[in-house]
């Protein structure tokens, strides 16, 4: 099945939704904070904060995996995208790599379901079209070669943020 059949498009709060896998927009520190990475730890409740601590940080670019503790998902990954500083500083490979080393980190622990914020459209700063773009076309494209993943929901956290995907996904099916 080509990637793009496997991925969803939805509005929603990612910490109520029924998946192996939630991935966490997160910092180098993995110390929590505000956005999704708060929404996350409020809903996994106390244990993940221990169990983030214990990780000892993750650079930019990589992915880290929690228990889901209280939440429905099994596993939680966490990513650490990058800062937006204008778009030459490396931010779109780093990006990807989030996407990349997630799914993958996901796939490996026989994941069939993966939810993925947007990660950096935050506080990061990372201008929402362009950030789309990378998350749909690396995610489509990990997903040829990762047959046993099923579903992988992007979450979009309002509607302008839905669009913006919505554009990019249609972008991704017309290019050659
Ligand atoms: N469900 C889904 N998406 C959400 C939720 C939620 N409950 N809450 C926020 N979002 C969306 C935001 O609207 C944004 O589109 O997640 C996207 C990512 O925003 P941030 O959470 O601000 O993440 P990011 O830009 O990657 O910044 C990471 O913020 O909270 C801190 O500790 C975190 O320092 C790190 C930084």
């Amino acid at each position: 099945m080509a990637g793009f059949d496997r991925i969803e498009l939805i509005v929603a709060d990612i910490t109520t939704l029924d998946v192996d896998v939630v991935v966490n927009a997160a910092n180098s520190a993995l110390a929590g904070g505000g956005g999704v990475d708060g929404a996350i730890h409020r809903a996994a409740g106390p244990r993940l904060g221990t169990a983030c601590r214990a990780l000892g940080g993750c650079p930019t670019g990589e992915s880290r995996l929690t228990p889901g503790f209280d939440l429905n998902a099994r596993w939680i990954v966490h990513t650490v995208g990058p800062v937006w500083q204008g778009g030459l500083g490396g931010e779109a490979e780093l990006l990807a790599a989030c996407y990349l080393s997630a799914i993958r980190l996901a796939a490996a622990q026989r994941a069939r379901s993966v939810a993925f914020p947007a990660i950096s459209c935050g506080v990061y700063g990372y201008p929402v079209d362009r950030a789309a773009e990378v998350a749909l076309a690396t995610v489509s494209a990990a997903l040829e070669e990762l047959p046993r993943m099923e579903r992988v929901l992007h979450v979009c956290h309002g509607v302008g943020v839905f669009a913006a995907y919505q554009r990019a996904l249609s972008g991704l099916k017309e290019s050659p």
